[in-house]
Protein backbone atom coordinates (compact mmCIF):
# COMPACT_ATOMS: atom_id res chain seq x y z
CA UNK A 1 0.00 0.00 0.00
CA UNK A 2 1.13 3.30 -0.85
CA UNK A 3 2.10 5.97 1.90
CA UNK A 4 -0.10 8.78 2.43
CA UNK A 5 -0.45 11.62 -0.28
CA UNK A 6 0.47 14.37 2.09
CA UNK A 7 4.40 13.48 3.02
CA UNK A 8 5.11 13.33 7.26
CA UNK A 9 8.58 15.09 6.62
CA UNK A 10 9.13 17.95 4.06
CA UNK A 11 13.24 18.73 4.00
CA UNK A 12 14.29 22.05 1.65
CA UNK A 13 17.10 23.47 0.45
CA UNK A 14 16.95 26.62 0.77
CA UNK A 15 19.23 28.43 -2.69
CA UNK A 16 19.00 31.22 -4.68
CA UNK A 17 18.71 33.93 -2.52
CA UNK A 18 22.30 35.68 -3.94
CA UNK A 19 20.76 35.08 -7.67
CA UNK A 20 17.43 36.79 -5.99
CA UNK A 21 19.11 39.85 -4.92
CA UNK A 22 21.71 40.03 -7.76
CA UNK A 23 18.62 40.53 -9.93
CA UNK A 24 17.32 43.43 -8.31
CA UNK A 25 20.70 44.94 -7.75
CA UNK A 26 20.63 44.47 -4.11
CA UNK A 27 23.55 43.03 -1.94
CA UNK A 28 22.92 39.57 -0.42
CA UNK A 29 22.28 40.30 2.51
CA UNK A 30 18.60 41.68 1.29
CA UNK A 31 18.33 38.37 -0.71
CA UNK A 32 19.06 36.59 2.72
CA UNK A 33 16.32 38.92 4.64
CA UNK A 34 14.07 37.67 1.81
CA UNK A 35 14.64 33.99 2.44
CA UNK A 36 14.11 34.40 5.96
CA UNK A 37 10.37 35.89 5.00
CA UNK A 38 9.91 32.87 2.31
CA UNK A 39 10.97 30.46 5.31
CA UNK A 40 8.64 32.13 7.49
CA UNK A 41 5.67 31.66 5.07
CA UNK A 42 6.69 28.43 4.15
CA UNK A 43 6.49 27.07 8.05
CA UNK A 44 2.66 28.44 8.20
CA UNK A 45 1.65 26.87 4.87
CA UNK A 46 3.09 23.72 5.29
CA UNK A 47 1.35 23.75 9.07
CA UNK A 48 -1.87 24.41 6.90
CA UNK A 49 -1.27 21.54 4.70
CA UNK A 50 -0.89 19.10 7.64
CA UNK A 51 2.42 18.47 7.07
CA UNK A 52 3.82 17.38 10.54
CA UNK A 53 7.73 17.90 9.99
CA UNK A 54 9.47 20.23 8.27
CA UNK A 55 13.52 20.72 7.74
CA UNK A 56 15.32 23.80 6.52
CA UNK A 57 18.88 23.51 5.50
CA UNK A 58 19.77 27.21 6.78
CA UNK A 59 23.63 26.71 6.75
CA UNK A 60 25.90 23.85 5.96
CA UNK A 61 29.58 22.96 7.29
CA UNK A 62 30.79 24.16 3.69
CA UNK A 63 29.01 27.71 3.84
CA UNK A 64 31.70 28.88 6.40
CA UNK A 65 34.05 29.05 3.90
CA UNK A 66 32.02 32.06 2.38
CA UNK A 67 32.98 35.46 3.06
CA UNK A 68 33.47 36.08 6.10
CA UNK A 69 31.31 39.39 5.92
CA UNK A 70 28.54 37.06 4.25
CA UNK A 71 28.99 34.87 7.35
CA UNK A 72 28.96 37.02 10.24
CA UNK A 73 25.73 38.95 8.44
CA UNK A 74 24.03 35.20 8.01
CA UNK A 75 24.82 34.60 12.00
CA UNK A 76 23.29 38.19 12.57
CA UNK A 77 20.52 37.59 10.53
CA UNK A 78 19.49 34.10 12.12
CA UNK A 79 19.96 35.48 15.84
CA UNK A 80 17.44 38.18 15.35
CA UNK A 81 14.88 35.94 13.44
CA UNK A 82 15.15 33.30 16.58
CA UNK A 83 14.53 36.56 18.87
CA UNK A 84 11.63 37.71 16.35
CA UNK A 85 9.90 34.44 15.80
CA UNK A 86 10.01 32.52 18.33
CA UNK A 87 7.10 33.62 20.47
CA UNK A 88 4.63 33.59 17.50
CA UNK A 89 5.93 29.90 16.72
CA UNK A 90 5.45 29.06 19.92
CA UNK A 91 1.99 30.21 20.13
CA UNK A 92 1.55 28.31 16.67
CA UNK A 93 2.24 24.85 17.92
CA UNK A 94 5.60 24.72 16.34
CA UNK A 95 8.50 22.51 18.29
CA UNK A 96 11.76 23.92 17.56
CA UNK A 97 14.61 21.98 16.90
CA UNK A 98 18.16 22.48 15.70
CA UNK A 99 20.81 20.56 14.05
CA UNK A 100 24.53 20.42 13.55
CA UNK A 101 27.77 20.91 14.88
CA UNK A 102 26.93 23.56 17.39
CA UNK A 103 29.94 24.14 18.97
CA UNK A 104 31.46 25.99 15.79
CA UNK A 105 28.28 28.63 16.57
CA UNK A 106 28.34 32.02 18.52
CA UNK A 107 27.91 30.98 22.85
CA UNK A 108 25.04 33.65 22.07
CA UNK A 109 23.03 31.85 19.25
CA UNK A 110 23.86 28.70 21.17
CA UNK A 111 21.88 30.35 24.23
CA UNK A 112 19.43 31.50 22.08
CA UNK A 113 19.00 28.19 20.06
CA UNK A 114 18.91 26.22 23.46
CA UNK A 115 16.27 28.31 24.99
CA UNK A 116 13.79 28.29 21.82
CA UNK A 117 14.36 24.47 22.02
CA UNK A 118 13.47 23.99 25.53
CA UNK A 119 10.47 26.82 25.63
CA UNK A 120 8.93 24.48 22.22
CA UNK A 121 9.56 21.50 23.27
CA UNK A 122 6.02 20.06 24.34
CA UNK A 123 4.46 21.42 21.03
CA UNK A 124 2.81 18.86 18.27
CA UNK A 125 1.57 20.88 15.71
CA UNK A 126 4.59 20.77 13.48
CA UNK A 127 8.43 20.15 14.28
CA UNK A 128 10.57 22.87 12.68
CA UNK A 129 14.16 21.66 12.32
CA UNK A 130 16.66 24.25 11.89
CA UNK A 131 19.80 23.06 10.34
CA UNK A 132 22.89 24.93 10.93
CA UNK A 133 26.87 24.02 10.55
CA UNK A 134 25.02 20.96 9.70
CA UNK A 135 26.81 18.83 6.82
CA UNK A 136 25.22 15.13 6.26
CA UNK A 137 29.00 13.36 6.43
CA UNK A 138 29.37 15.38 9.92
CA UNK A 139 26.41 13.76 10.94
CA UNK A 140 27.19 10.04 9.91
CA UNK A 141 30.82 10.78 11.17
CA UNK A 142 29.57 11.85 14.66
CA UNK A 143 26.73 9.18 14.76
CA UNK A 144 30.14 6.18 13.76
CA UNK A 145 31.90 8.05 16.95
CA UNK A 146 29.01 7.19 18.80
CA UNK A 147 28.58 3.76 17.78
CA UNK A 148 32.17 3.25 18.41
CA UNK A 149 32.03 4.72 21.78
CA UNK A 150 29.03 2.56 22.88
CA UNK A 151 31.36 -0.76 21.65
CA UNK A 152 34.63 -0.09 23.17
CA UNK A 153 32.39 0.65 26.49
CA UNK A 154 30.89 -2.52 26.22
CA UNK A 155 27.15 -1.46 26.02
CA UNK A 156 26.74 -2.26 21.90
CA UNK A 157 27.88 -5.74 20.26
CA UNK A 158 29.15 -4.30 16.65
CA UNK A 159 27.74 -7.83 15.04
CA UNK A 160 24.09 -5.82 16.13
CA UNK A 161 24.80 -3.03 14.16
CA UNK A 162 21.92 -1.98 11.84
CA UNK A 163 20.41 0.34 9.90
CA UNK A 164 17.78 1.68 12.71
CA UNK A 165 20.97 1.16 15.50
CA UNK A 166 22.99 3.50 13.13
CA UNK A 167 19.64 6.05 12.56
CA UNK A 168 19.12 5.93 15.96
CA UNK A 169 22.62 8.15 16.42
CA UNK A 170 22.01 10.72 13.53
CA UNK A 171 20.80 14.20 14.05
CA UNK A 172 17.13 13.95 13.11
CA UNK A 173 16.88 10.27 15.46
CA UNK A 174 13.11 9.87 16.30
CA UNK A 175 11.72 11.39 13.62
CA UNK A 176 10.47 9.96 10.26
CA UNK A 177 12.93 10.11 7.57
CA UNK A 178 12.17 13.15 4.92
CA UNK A 179 9.63 11.40 2.32
CA UNK A 180 10.12 14.86 0.53
CA UNK A 181 13.10 16.89 -0.33
CA UNK A 182 12.66 20.33 -2.57
CA UNK A 183 15.58 21.91 -3.83
CA UNK A 184 15.00 25.81 -5.14
CA UNK A 185 17.86 27.43 -6.94
CA UNK A 186 18.09 25.38 -9.96
CA UNK A 187 21.32 22.90 -8.84
CA UNK A 188 20.70 19.24 -9.26
CA UNK A 189 22.60 17.95 -6.12
CA UNK A 190 22.19 17.48 -2.09
CA UNK A 191 25.25 19.44 -1.34
CA UNK A 192 25.36 17.12 1.94
CA UNK A 193 22.29 17.55 3.09
CA UNK A 194 20.80 14.69 5.38
CA UNK A 195 22.92 12.34 3.46
CA UNK A 196 21.60 9.03 5.06
CA UNK A 197 18.10 10.14 5.83
CA UNK A 198 17.26 10.89 2.30
CA UNK A 199 17.57 7.52 0.80
CA UNK A 200 13.95 7.22 -0.13
CA UNK A 201 12.96 10.63 -0.59
CA UNK A 202 11.53 12.09 -3.39
CA UNK A 203 13.64 14.78 -5.04
CA UNK A 204 11.88 18.02 -6.59
CA UNK A 205 13.83 20.47 -7.57
CA UNK A 206 12.60 24.01 -9.02
CA UNK A 207 14.52 26.63 -11.01
CA UNK A 208 12.52 29.26 -8.32
CA UNK A 209 14.60 31.19 -6.37
CA UNK A 210 14.27 30.74 -2.75
CA UNK A 211 12.85 33.88 -1.91
CA UNK A 212 10.39 33.61 -4.73
CA UNK A 213 9.24 30.23 -3.69
CA UNK A 214 5.68 30.15 -1.93
CA UNK A 215 2.33 28.08 -1.69
CA UNK A 216 2.03 27.78 -5.23
CA UNK A 217 5.55 26.57 -5.50
CA UNK A 218 4.85 24.08 -2.64
CA UNK A 219 2.09 22.75 -4.01
CA UNK A 220 3.32 21.87 -6.92
CA UNK A 221 5.64 19.94 -5.23
CA UNK A 222 3.03 18.25 -3.16
CA UNK A 223 0.84 17.54 -5.95
CA UNK A 224 4.14 15.58 -7.80
CA UNK A 225 4.45 13.84 -4.18
CA UNK A 226 0.94 12.74 -3.80
CA UNK A 227 0.59 11.11 -7.22
CA UNK A 228 4.28 9.39 -7.63
CA UNK A 229 4.33 6.02 -6.28
CA UNK A 230 6.69 5.37 -3.71
CA UNK A 231 8.32 1.60 -4.05
CA UNK A 232 10.73 1.42 -1.11
CA UNK A 233 12.74 -1.86 -3.39
CA UNK A 234 9.60 -3.39 -4.40
CA UNK A 235 7.80 -3.93 -7.50
CA UNK A 236 4.26 -1.83 -8.60
CA UNK A 237 2.53 -5.15 -8.24
CA UNK A 238 3.81 -5.99 -4.84
CA UNK A 239 2.18 -2.63 -3.93
CA UNK A 240 -0.97 -3.42 -5.86
CA UNK A 241 -3.79 -4.15 -3.21
CA UNK A 242 -5.11 -7.76 -4.20
CA UNK A 243 -8.35 -8.12 -6.18
CA UNK A 244 -11.65 -7.91 -3.90
CA UNK A 245 -9.58 -5.99 -1.12
CA UNK A 246 -10.63 -1.94 -0.58
CA UNK A 247 -8.99 0.94 -2.04
CA UNK A 248 -9.39 4.28 -1.03
C1 LIG B 1 21.13 30.13 -0.17
O1 LIG B 1 21.26 31.20 -1.01
C2 LIG B 1 20.90 30.40 1.26
C3 LIG B 1 21.82 30.24 2.29
C4 LIG B 1 23.19 29.87 2.12
C5 LIG B 1 21.56 30.38 3.71
C6 LIG B 1 20.64 31.37 4.27
C7 LIG B 1 19.23 31.01 4.27
C8 LIG B 1 18.30 31.86 4.69
C9 LIG B 1 18.69 33.21 5.18
C10 LIG B 1 16.88 31.48 4.62
C11 LIG B 1 16.11 31.19 5.86
C12 LIG B 1 16.74 31.03 7.15
C13 LIG B 1 16.20 30.53 8.30
C14 LIG B 1 16.47 31.22 9.58
C15 LIG B 1 15.37 29.34 8.40
P1 LIG B 1 22.65 31.48 -1.75
O2 LIG B 1 23.33 32.57 -0.99
O3 LIG B 1 23.43 30.23 -1.88
O4 LIG B 1 22.15 31.98 -3.13
P2 LIG B 1 22.91 31.94 -4.53
O5 LIG B 1 23.13 30.48 -4.88
O6 LIG B 1 21.94 32.58 -5.46
O7 LIG B 1 24.18 32.72 -4.37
Amino acid sequence: MNPPATPAHVAIIMDGNGRWARQRMMPRQAGHRAGVRAARAIVETCARRGIRHLTLFAFSSENWRRPQGEVGALMRLFLEALEREVDELHANGVQLRFIGERRELSAELQARMRSAEERTRANERLVLVIALAYGGRWDIGQAARQLAAEAAAGTLDPAAIDDATVAGRLALAGLPEPDLLIRTGGEHRLSNFLLWQLAYAELWFTDCLWPDFGEAELDRALARYAAVERRFGQTSEQLQPAAGEESC
